[in-house]
């Protein structure tokens, strides 16, 4: 059964080993500074009990930036990191967000392709931004508020 919850700090150890078998972003001191940062919010998608998907959310008054999105290699292509993608949406058009911000390497074609299926347009460029110098793209997906 797929589910999902909000995770605490309690489980910084997961969050780590789910990074570090996906994109190895963070290491656990980061990680642990991620939960303590206001306005955090981090969802875990499980399978069976088993946390496969990682999100981590930053509220600053009506704006969220995703600081944190990967779904566990052995369980893409099968429209679970869609379920979370709209499972957060959802979670923030009750929070009357109205936009979600988020970067993202410009030669990951994989997620860029997933994020512009959920209506993220690029906004901005940032040269030479990751370790192996490719560019981020901002991206950034307006809510329509009700
Ligand atoms: C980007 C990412 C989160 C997508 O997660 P995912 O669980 O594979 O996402 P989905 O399964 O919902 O969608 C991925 C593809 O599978 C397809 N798909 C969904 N359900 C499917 C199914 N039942 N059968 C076959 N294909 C399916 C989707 O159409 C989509 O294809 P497309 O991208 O060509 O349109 C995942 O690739 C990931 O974790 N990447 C590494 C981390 C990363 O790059 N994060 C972003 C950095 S900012």
């Amino acid at each position: 059964m797929i589910s999902i919850k909000q995770i605490n700090e309690k489980d910084i150890d997961l969050c780590y080993e789910l990074d570090s078998n996906t994109i190895s972003l963070w290491s656990k001191k980061q990680w642990a500074n991620e939960f303590k940062k206001e306005g955090v919010k981090v969802f875990g998608l499980s399978l069976a009990n088993l946390v496969i998907g990682i999100c981590v959310l930053h509220m600053v008054l009506d704006e969220v930036q995703i600081n944190y999105f990967a779904v566990n290699e052995k369980f893409r292509n099968k429209g679970l990191g869609s379920y979370l993608m709209s499972y957060l949406i959802k979670v923030c058009e009750s929070l009357n967000i109205n936009k979600l911000v988020l970067e993202v390497s410009k030669s990951n074609t994989k997620a860029e392709k997933f994020y512009s299926r959920f209506d993220f347009f690029t906004v901005g460029i940032r040269r030479n931004y990751y370790k192996d110098g490719s560019d981020a793209l901002l991206k950034e997906k307006i809510l329509t508020t009700k």
